[in-house]
């Protein structure tokens, strides 16, 4: 499989309760490399462009609530395979779908604060690295 570059995000109901470490480790204990991270405070405009695609949504308020509600770490990851990988070690959007050993499972509290977000594909991998980072900020 080839080396790709993946989007993720660990959202503010995990900042807040201090688990930006402890869900690093995970995404790297399976393998995937962080070679960008920031903090960020989100502003209202750009969780609302960040999550444009779910603007119709019945929760697209409440998401965007959360991710507004503390700090967020953004990453770019890097490892083979890292698009299903990273989805993988995350586990299903619920947590209480989500299967054992993963981070929803481990640490998320409930569909709308579930701690992680990773890009589902390719093509939405290069938008959202390209939303938040610029070409020099990703050190591989
Ligand atoms: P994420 O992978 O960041 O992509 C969109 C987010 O919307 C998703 O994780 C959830 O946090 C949130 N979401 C999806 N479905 C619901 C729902 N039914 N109620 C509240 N939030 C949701």
């Amino acid at each position: 499989m080839a080396i790709e570059r993946t989007f993720s995000m660990i959202k503010p109901d995990a900042t807040k309760r201090n688990l930006t470490g402890a869900i690093t480790k995970m995404l790297e204990d399976a393998g995937l490399r962080v070679i960008a991270s920031k903090r960020v405070w989100m502003s209202k405009r750009e969780a609302e462009g960040f999550y444009a695609v779910h603007k119709e949504r019945p929760f697209f308020g409440e998401l965007v609530e959360g991710m507004t509600s503390g700090p967020t770490i953004v990453q770019v990851l890097e490892g083979e395979g890292a698009i299903l990988k990273n989805r993988e070690i995350m586990g299903a959007t619920n947590p209480a779908n989500a299967d054992e050993g993963t981070i929803r499972k481990t640490h998320a509290l409930s569909i709308g604060e579930n701690s992680v977000h990773g890009s589902d594909a390719p093509e939405t991998a290069a938008q959202e690295i390209k939303y938040w980072f610029s070409d020099t900020e990703i050190v591989g």
